[in-house]
């Protein structure tokens, strides 16, 4: 890949191309809304296109109209700019999809500057490429500029035509190719930078004369040159920017693709990744150096794993901010916070709005749910806290469980600071537990406890001396008892 010197100026407009149908998804789901890198194909192609500032992006829908309109709506915010959709009629092709992006242009009657046409199929694609495409064009005054690549096999793309001298006369698609042609293996990306004003007039031109009976964005090559203009490639070495995913295997190829830059960028930055092929990181995933993930992680949507944390393996952490050198190990998290330098997992499960505090710990077999868990607070082993409030240096025991549900509604257990409480407490919300207070093993606590206090609710022990061999003579564990009183006598008295 060829670095971009200079940013060019802002294009007067970008037209991402989104109309098509996808069939070979074989998906209920719009082809260009299947995830990669946890965002869609074309939240991927919008925010390349963003990146350029156009003074206008446009998108160009048709196929599940209202449907893909909504999403690309909906990136507006990540995006910092509010896509302009643009219907496609029913007459069918690249051509008329960009003649239909360029109509919902407020400047539609006098297109001037560069438009940049783009697929809403094609996520690899950088803005650092689209700005050397951008770069090149204007810096040669050239009319259109397309981009492309050399590709080993080059079935099903339009061939880039030259003529004696090497300039580019035009573009066939391989369906109206001869044989001859479709040995050429420099190929159109469909991606491509045109004089806005050469553009509207040259598609005026384009008919549907050709073997698919489409109107072919292609066309405007050669009538753009046969005008006078010149016209001219970026070939890029980088086949990944420029391949659309027709099917799912495509998806995973470009998946997988997108996920080893992603990694691999994040290792560059400071991160070391244990195993890069079983870790998987969504573009929206920020971590700071000196991060350390392990294997079989995956880092979703807007996490953030803060310095000398360590987050692996088997983990999977959706929107969760990490703190400064925190451990989570085999974990499930989303939606929450662990502070700097506390402890998760292993095998917990940490669901939205959890927040635990610094140097604090929730551990093995562990499920909780809104909750706040203050600094140096522990939940070690076995339990649920959920709609819950724990303060600071609180140890709460084994097997401990808010019974936050009353069957219609939920109430909050509130638990102070310094408390103790013993294996398999029951807290029954709303409850509040005060500083300093304990309770007593297998204790069900439905009211209140002052500061200070244990709570005990299970009666105390009672010995029926002799109940095994009176019960259940004949038992094992009746010959059992008896061998023992015989060898010890007193035991037990
Ligand atoms: C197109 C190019 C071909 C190029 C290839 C690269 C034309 C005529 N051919 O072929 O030279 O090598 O892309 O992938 O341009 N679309 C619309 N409306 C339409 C038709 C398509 O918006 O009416 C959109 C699709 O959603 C897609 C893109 O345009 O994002 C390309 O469409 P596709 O049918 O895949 O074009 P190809 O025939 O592959
Ligand atoms: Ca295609």
């Amino acid at each position: 890949m060829t670095e971009s010197t200079v940013a060019p100026a802002p294009p007067a407009a970008v037209i991402v191309l989104a109309a098509g149908a996808g069939t070979r998804m074989k998906s209920k789901t719009p082809k260009i809304l299947h995830p990669l890198g946890g965002t869609s194909m074309i939240g991927h192609a919008l925010a390349a296109a963003a990146g350029l500032n156009p003074r206008e992006l446009v998108a160009v829908v048709r196929h599940q109209r209202d449907l893909v309109a909504e999403h690309i709506t909906s990136l507006s915010e990540s995006l910092g700019t509010t896509p302009t959709i643009a219907d496609q009629d029913e007459v069918p092709g690249t051509g008329r999809a960009v003649q239909c992006g360029l109509e919902a242009l407020p400047t539609a009657q006098n297109v001037t500057g560069t438009v940049v046409v783009t697929y809403g199929d094609v996520p690899l694609l950088t803005t650092e490429l689209l700005g050397e495409l951008v770069g090149r064009h204007e810096a040669e005054g050239n009319a259109v500029t397309v981009l492309t690549a050399l590709l080993d096999d080059p079935t099903g793309y339009g061939r880039i035509l030259r003529d004696e001298a090497g300039s580019v006369a035009g573009i066939v698609e391989h369906k109206d190719a001869t044989d001859e042609q479709r040995l050429i293996n420099e190929v159109n990306s469909g991606i491509y930078a045109f004089d806005g004003a050469v553009l509207t007039s040259a598609l005026a031109q384009v008919t549907t004369d050709n073997a698919q009976g489409e109107m072919y964005l292609t066309d405007v090559l050669s009538i753009a040159r046969a005008a006078g203009g010149r016209v001219a490639t970026v070939a890029t070495q980088d086949r990944w920017q420029v391949e659309g995913a027709n099917d799912r295997v495509q998806l995973a190829a470009l998946g997988a693709e997108m996920n080893r830059r992603t990694v691999i960028a994040h290792m560059r930055a400071g991160t070391t990744v244990q195993d890069p092929a079983t870790t998987w990181i969504d573009a929206t995933v920020t971590l700071e150096p000196d991060t350390t993930i392990l294997p079989n992680t995956h880092l979703q949507g807007a996490t953030h794993i803060a310095e000398d944390a360590v987050v692996g393996p088997d983990t999977t952490l959706v929107d969760t901010t990490v703190g400064t050198g925190a451990r989570v190990t085999r974990t499930q998290a989303a939606g929450a916070v662990i502070g700097a330098g506390a402890a998760v997992g292993p095998f917990t499960y940490i669901r939205p709005g959890t927040v635990l505090g610094e140097e604090g710990k929730i551990g093995a077999f562990y499920e909780t749910k809104n909750v706040t868990v203050g600094r140096g607070s522990k939940l070690s082993h076995l339990g649920y806290a959920g709609d819950a409030e724990i303060g600071e240096h609180t140890n709460i025991g084994c097997g401990n469980i808010t019974a936050n549900y009353d069957g219609v509604n939920k109430h909050r257990t509130v638990i102070g600071d310094h408390v103790r409480t013993s294996s398999n407490t029951v807290f029954i919300a709303p409850v509040t537990i005060g500083d300093g207070a304990y309770t007593g093993a297998g204790a069900v606590v439905r009211k209140d406890v002052p500061a200070g206090a244990l709570a005990l609710t299970v009666a105390p022990q009672r010995n029926s001396e002799g109940w095994t061999e009176e019960r259940r003579p004949g038992s094992p564990a009746a010959e059992a008892a008896a061998r023992a009183r015989s060898e010890k006598p007193d035991a037990g008295a």
